[in-house]
């Protein structure tokens, strides 16, 4: 049998290849998250993108098809919320069809917030994703309407995880983002509350993406005190990465109650192997999520570039890539403007 030629990886300027596509599908959420799209600039009057601006199904599989081509393995949608964005499973499907320089097909996964998950949970396995991040900041319903500045239930969140587990969209991850003073007291009730599951539950470090979540570093949990109080609780164990540039470190409970993560984009940069692309929903795209400003892609497809030129375009800016935002995050919070919303690039 002959042996299939993998192509060298595209490497951009500080040598990290292409692996990873965000591609945000909707700049708009039915949640309004503190951290991420904060009712005071997120109210009734935000003006959103229109439809037109979007990049339609076929505009985003040219773009994920030569980004394949130069290396991607795995493509992750994203938001605002993923599920809103209407016919999504029908971009699932097309997804799920590429496939990857090492001749296996595309992962395709998504992060959601949960709350439109159980109706859509079978239909988007279905489709083809392969796995599921579920984002859920607190089991006790008070917090979650502070967290999440919204009425919806938890329980809708939970009914969307047990359905994506019913459907086998597994391993099943849930993000619970820690902010200071809103919901430290839910690390361990949502530890304790997936113990014994196959969800892996992960805390993440919040974060001073975009200008409006009034970011302080006050307002930080870090993974060591995370790890700390559930370790107190429930003994831990560190786990080796799963691939390069895995986000989360991972942990196992010692007594066999399973894994969880932590990602410490704040206290332990992970840039120096960070393998993501972004593609906004208006089709720019982003070399780190704190880039400020993107790369047109919209203009060009929609002026008739074919596929070589398109490539040609997408390498060129990978290989000019040189962002290690989180690294230098201390030295440039000071002073730094414009950095773009969560909510339009997609976490
Ligand atoms: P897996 O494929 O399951 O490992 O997914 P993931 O952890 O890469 O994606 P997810 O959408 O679940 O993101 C989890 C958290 O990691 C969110 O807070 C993201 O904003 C954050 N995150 C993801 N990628 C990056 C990155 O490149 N840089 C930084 N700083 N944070 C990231
Ligand atoms: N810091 C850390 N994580 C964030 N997310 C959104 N905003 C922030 C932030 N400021 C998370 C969401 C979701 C993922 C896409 O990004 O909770 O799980
Ligand atoms: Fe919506 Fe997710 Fe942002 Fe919360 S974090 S407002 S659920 S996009
Ligand atoms: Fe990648 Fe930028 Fe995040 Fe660093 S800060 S891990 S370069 S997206």
């Amino acid at each position: 049998m002959s042996e299939r030629v993998v192509p060298s990886p595209h490497l951009d300027a500080l040598r990290r290849p292409l692996r990873d596509l965000r591609i945000s599908v909707t700049d708009r959420c039915n949640l309004r998250c503190t951290y991420c799209m904060p009712q005071e600039t997120f109210g009734r009057d935000f003006i959103f993108l229109r439809h037109d601006d979007l990049l339609r199904f076929e505009e985003v599989i040219r773009v994920a098809r030569q980004c394949v081509a130069l290396g991607v393995r795995k493509i992750r949608l994203s938001g605002g919320e993923p599920l809103l964005r209407r016919g999504i499973e029908r971009l699932v499907e097309m997804l799920a069809k590429l496939t990857a320089v090492d001749g296996r097909p595309v992962e395709v996964a998504m992060t959601t917030n949960g709350t439109l998950l159980a109706k859509k949970a079978q239909t988007l396995k279905d489709a083809g994703l392969t796995r599921l991040n579920v984002s859920l900041d607190a089991l006790d319903g008070e917090v979650f309407r502070r967290a999440t500045g919204s009425a919806a239930p938890v329980a809708a969140v939970l009914e969307g995880i047990a359905a994506a587990q019913a459907a086998g969209l597994a391993p099943l991850k849930v993000n619970a983002v820690v902010k200071r003073g809103i919901n430290e007291d839910q690390i361990l009730p949502l530890a304790a509350h997936f113990r014994h599951t196959d969800v892996i539950m992960r805390f993440i470090e919040y974060m001073d993406v975009g200008e409006s979540n009034g970011w302080r570093l006050d307002d930080v949990v870090t993974a060591r005190d995370i790890l700390a109080s559930i370790h107190a609780q429930y003994p831990l164990r560190a786990l080796d990465p799963q691939y390069p540039g895995e986000v989360a470190q991972r942990w196992a409970y010692v007594d066999g109650g399973g894994e969880i993560g932590v990602i410490a984009s704040v206290s332990h940069a992970f840039c120096h192997d960070c393998s993501r692309l972004r593609l906004s929903t208006d089709g720019k795209l982003y070399t780190c999520l704190f880039a400020n400003a993107g790369h047109d892609l919209r203009t060009p497809l929609r002026n008739g570039e074919d596929d070589d030129a398109l490539r040609a375009r997408i390498a060129r800016i990978w290989q000019g890539r040189e962002d290690r935002y989180s690294q230098l995050r201390h030295a440039m919070t000071e002073g730094c403007a414009g950095k773009i919303e969560m909510s339009y690039i997609g976490g």
